[in-house]
C-alpha cells in the first residue's frame, strides 16, 4: 500500500459508525467513505429499473452502469448516483430492506470492493488517508488497514436511535418493531457468505453504547494519535 493511513470502522447497523466515521474524517483531515451508501445507491437504481433483485447477471450491470460519487456536505453528506442527488432517497426504509438483496450479489460486491479500494488509495492520496466504514472493510475492501475499529452497541441503544432516526424523518415504528429489525439485519449481515460482518483478530472492539456521537468519535481518535502506524 501507498503511504496513506487506511482506517477501517465496521460494525453492525445502527452502531453509529456514519456519524462517527465522519466526524473523525474531520478530525483527521481524512476523506470519508460510506460503503452503505454506494450498497444503497445500486438498490434505488435497481428499484427503480425494477429490476428482479435476485438476478446477479442483472444486479452486475446495474452497478457496472452506476456511477457514484460521495460529496461531503454538512449535516449530512451527499450521494450522487448518475448526477442526481440521492442522498434522502436511498434512506428509506423501503431502500434499507432491498439493500439485503444487493448485499448479497457476490459480483455486485466484487465491482465496489473494487471501487472502493480505488477510492480508499488513490483518491484519498491528497488528503493522507482515508476513514471508511461498512461491514467487511477491515476483511475484504482493506485487510491491510493500519487501524481496524469494530464499532459495536448494544440492541436496545442501536434499536433507539433507529426509532428516533426515523421519527425525525416522519416514519412513525415502536421499540419493539424496530428491535426486531435490528436483530434481523444483525442476523443477515453477520451471516452473509461474502462479506460477512465478523470482527478479526486486529479487531479493535469498542462498544459505546453509552457515549455520545462526539465522545465516540475522540476516543478513536485518541487511539490513533496514541498509536501511530
Ligand atoms: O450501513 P448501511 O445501513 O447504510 O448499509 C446499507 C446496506 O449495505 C446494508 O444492507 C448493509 O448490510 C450493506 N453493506 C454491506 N457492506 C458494506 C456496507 C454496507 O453489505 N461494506
Amino acid at each position: 500500500m501507498t503511504n496513506v493511513i487506511i482506517v477501517a470502522i465496521d460494525g453492525p447497523a445502527g452502531a453509529g459508525k456514519s456519524t462517527v466515521a465522519k466526524t473523525l474524517a474531520k478530525k483527521l483531515g481524512f476523506l470519508h467513505i460510506d460503503t452503505g451508501a454506494m450498497y444503497r445507491s445500486v438498490t434505488l437504481a435497481a428499484l427503480r429499473q425494477k429490476a428482479d433483485l435476485k438476478n446477479d447477471l442483472e444486479l452486475e450491470k446495474i452497478a457496472r452502469e452506476s456511477k457514484i460519487e460521495l460529496k461531503p456536505g454538512e449535516p449530512e453528506n451527499m450521494v450522487f448516483l448518475n448526477g442526481e442527488d440521492v442522498s434522502k432517497e436511498i434512506r428509506t426504509p423501503e431502500v434499507t430492506r432491498a439493500s439485503a438483496h444487493i448485499a448479497n450479489s457476490v459480483p455486485v460486491r466484487k465491482i465496489l470492493v473494487a471501487r472502493q479500494q480505488q477510492m480508499g488509495r488513490n483518491d484519498s492520496a491528497t488528503y493522507g488517508g482515508a476513514v471508511l466504514e461498512g461491514r467487511d472493510i477491515g476483511t475484504d475492501v482493506f485487510p491491510d488497514a493500519q487501524y481496524k475499529f469494530y464499532l459495536d452497541a448494544s440492541v436496545e441503544t442501536r434499536a433507539e436511535r433507529r426509532l428516533r432516526d426515523l421519527e425525525r424523518a416522519g416514519t412513525a415504528s415502536t421499540l419493539e418493531k424496530v428491535m426486531a429489525e435490528v436483530k434481523a439485519r444483525d442476523e443477515r449481515d453477520m451471516n452473509r457468505a461474502v462479506g460477512g460482518l465478523r470482527k478479526t483478530s486486529e479487531s479493535i472492539v469498542m462498544d459505546h453504547s453509552d457515549l455520545t456521537v462526539d465522545q465516540s468519535a475522540e476516543e478513536l481518535f485518541q487511539y490513533i494519535r496514541q498509536n501511530p502506524r
